[in-house]
């Protein structure tokens, strides 16, 4: 092996990790030891929500800072009143169990109050990336049928564009209230976050709900169609708490920087409900990526516990090694990494600059929290996504489910069920049947464990696309693109790149009169940013003549990307030009 194991010694983590013995624990394990963990509010009924914040005290939970520079605090108790607070302003407002409550705001501590209050009055939260754009905003609040969306002034904006005059909006059609965090007081529409939630009382009894029952709920995208609404039940809380010590090894004196949105599944399992399940401080910035800024967080909150993605540190490693030596970072104690390939260098980059690897860690959306990691207690195989969680069982099955031995290339799998796996994706059956082959639950990647139990990622299966750790569907952003106006067909692959993991090709024809030129390429982007994401536009724009099809008019984009790599086309019977 090229990259040496990387092996930890006793006193090399500053303290003793939570999880001691790895063999042990997997082989021991069961979750029924761990029912324990949680407050049982009725036989069998708990909330996630309150098990966030029922360890109420003047303990620091938040430490927020703005783009701006503004800085505030909060401490567990203030979590737990707010959430409260604002699950009684649902109730106010007559919003039923059941009912879907979305976030579309930037990372302010009112996501934590609304995501945990929602849960607490046994409603559905769902969370948007603040780069949505308004084919993104429709596909999710109009298809989840959410009654309720949390937002700011700015942000609002784009909802009204897609809504206009209309008394009811069409393409938002359950739509009955906005609030807005910003707003001191109600404005035309829009109920001011303040004065609805500031008067209500901080004393709310949180719903007893089932394990089953749903609690949050996030649009993924897969190859085809339109994004899919996983939803997550509150049973998963036990295994979002449990990862977060196991794993991360949160300790109730750790400073945690978790740098994910909340718009994606880590920025809630561990940017909100793990951390403050096991009392753990954390960090909410709010600014963009910024070298510099980012390491003056950690010196200055003593960030000891750091989970971020592969993209934001191969930035940093860009950035040299002379910035971290500028700043104090010895707080530092533990790194985590997630979302796409940890390559080898990246994790002994860690070594070098903070005296301390990186650990990569694997999930998804639908998975709920990290099923597949690196533990403190355990040797790091650099490259390596590392071993599955204790009570998760792992396998690399072939097309027809059949397990395949070791060091042989296959479909990555888990044994159904585990407490955090998603229960449906939201008004489409198939879809989530189709995650399922026989005894397992298919993820989607291509991955192989070696003989000691290790597990490495080869890539995916299908055409998901990864962009600085960024899942986007390529149909999402080729149906954007043919809305514009000099677009006939587009195909769009995720193009290798040693920054970003991928970065969004758009092939495309163009309809006649159009001419290729740098301007449209620029106006093709912005039109893409606008209507779909910030972050999901083609970076590379090539206009040919035609698209690879298959007999049945679908682009190929197989074909696509084997052409890009200048790899061997493949099987192309069904292709039709
Ligand atoms: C990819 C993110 C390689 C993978 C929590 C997976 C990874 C998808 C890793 C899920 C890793 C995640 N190494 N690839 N450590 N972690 N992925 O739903 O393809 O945004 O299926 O969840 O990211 O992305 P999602």
């Amino acid at each position: 092996m090229k990259h040496a194991i990387i092996e930890k010694p006793a006193e090399f983590f500053k303290k003793e990790p939570a999880l001691k013995h790895y063999d042990s624990a997997y082989a021991n394990f069961s979750w029924e030891d761990y029912r324990k963990e949680i407050d049982w509010l009725e036989e069998g009924k708990l909330n996630a929500g309150h098990e966030a914040t029922r360890h109420c005290s003047d303990k620091t939970a938040i430490m927020w800072e703005g783009a701006d520079g503004r800085k505030k605090t909060c401490s567990f108790n203030k979590v737990n009143a707010e959430s409260n607070k604002f699950a009684n302003a649902l109730r106010g407002l007559g919003v039923q169990k059941g009912e879907r409550v979305f976030l579309f705001l930037p990372r302010v501590p009112q996501v934590h109050y609304s995501f945990l209050g929602t849960l607490k009055a046994g409603a559905i939260a769902g969370t948007l990336f603040s780069a949505f754009g308004l084919d993104a905003l429709k596909d999710r609040i109009g298809h989840s049928e959410a009654s309720v969306v949390v937002t700011d002034t700015n942000l609002k904006k784009r909802i009204d564009e897609v809504c206009g005059n209309m008394q009811v909006c069409k393409d938002m059609p359950a739509l009955k209230h906005v609030i807005l965090v910003d707003a001191e007081d109600d404005a035309g529409d829009a109920l001011s976050y303040n004065k609805l939630v500031g008067k209500q009382s901080p004393e709310f009894k949180p719903e007893p709900m089932g394990k089953d029952d749903y609690a949050f709920m996030l649009y993924t995208s897969g190859t085809t169609g339109k994004p899919k609404g996983i939803v997550h039940a509150h049973g998963g809380i036990i295994q979002q708490k449990l990862s977060a010590r196991w794993v991360l090894d949160l300790k109730q004196d750790d400073v945690y920087w978790c740098t994910a949105d909340h718009g994606w599944v880590t920025g809630i399992s561990y940017g909100i409900l793990g951390p403050l399940a096991n009392r753990v401080p954390l960090v909410l910035y709010d600014g963009r990526f910024d070298a510099e800024k980012w390491y003056s967080i950690i010196q200055e909150y003593k960030v000891s516990v750091w989970y971020t993605a592969p993209t934001a540190i191969r930035m940093l490693m860009k950035a040299g090694d002379e910035l971290p030596a500028k700043h104090d970072l010895s707080s530092l104690r533990l790194l985590y990494s997630v979302g796409e390939p940890l390559n080898p260098e990246a994790v002994e980059w860690g070594l070098k600059v903070f005296n301390k690897p990186f650990h990569d860690t694997w999930w998804q959306t639908e998975t709920g929290s990290i099923l597949i990691a690196n533990y403190p207690c355990l040797p790091i195989k650099p490259g390596s996504m590392g071993k599955p969680f204790p009570g998760i069982k792992a396998a690399i099955i072939d097309d027809e489910g059949r397990e395949l031995p070791a060091n042989q290339e296959g479909n990555l799998a888990i044994k159904p069920p585990w407490p955090s796996i998603l229960r449906t994706v939201w008004a489409n059956k198939e879809k989530y049947e189709g995650y399922f082959l026989k005894e397992w639950f298919t993820t989607g990647d291509r991955a192989l464990c070696d003989d000691d139990g290790y597990y490495w990622f080869i890539g995916r299966a299908d055409d998901v696309i990864k962009t600085s750790g960024e899942r986007v569907g390529p149909f999402e952003v080729e149906s954007a693109l043919v809305e514009h106006e000099a677009i006939a067909e587009a195909g769009v692959i995720g193009k290798p790149d040693m920054m970003r993991g991928e970065i969004i090709k758009a092939f495309i024809t163009l309809k006649d009169g159009y001419k290729h030129t740098p301007e449209l390429d620029e106006d093709i982007q912005k039109f893409v940013k606008k209507n779909l994401a910030g972050h999901a536009y083609p970076r590379e724009i090539e206009v040919v003549d035609s698209l690879p099809k298959t007999s049945s008019g679908k682009i190929m984009r197989r074909v696509l990307k084997a052409k890009e790599l200048g790899l061997a086309i493949g099987d192309t019977s069904t292709l039709e030009n």
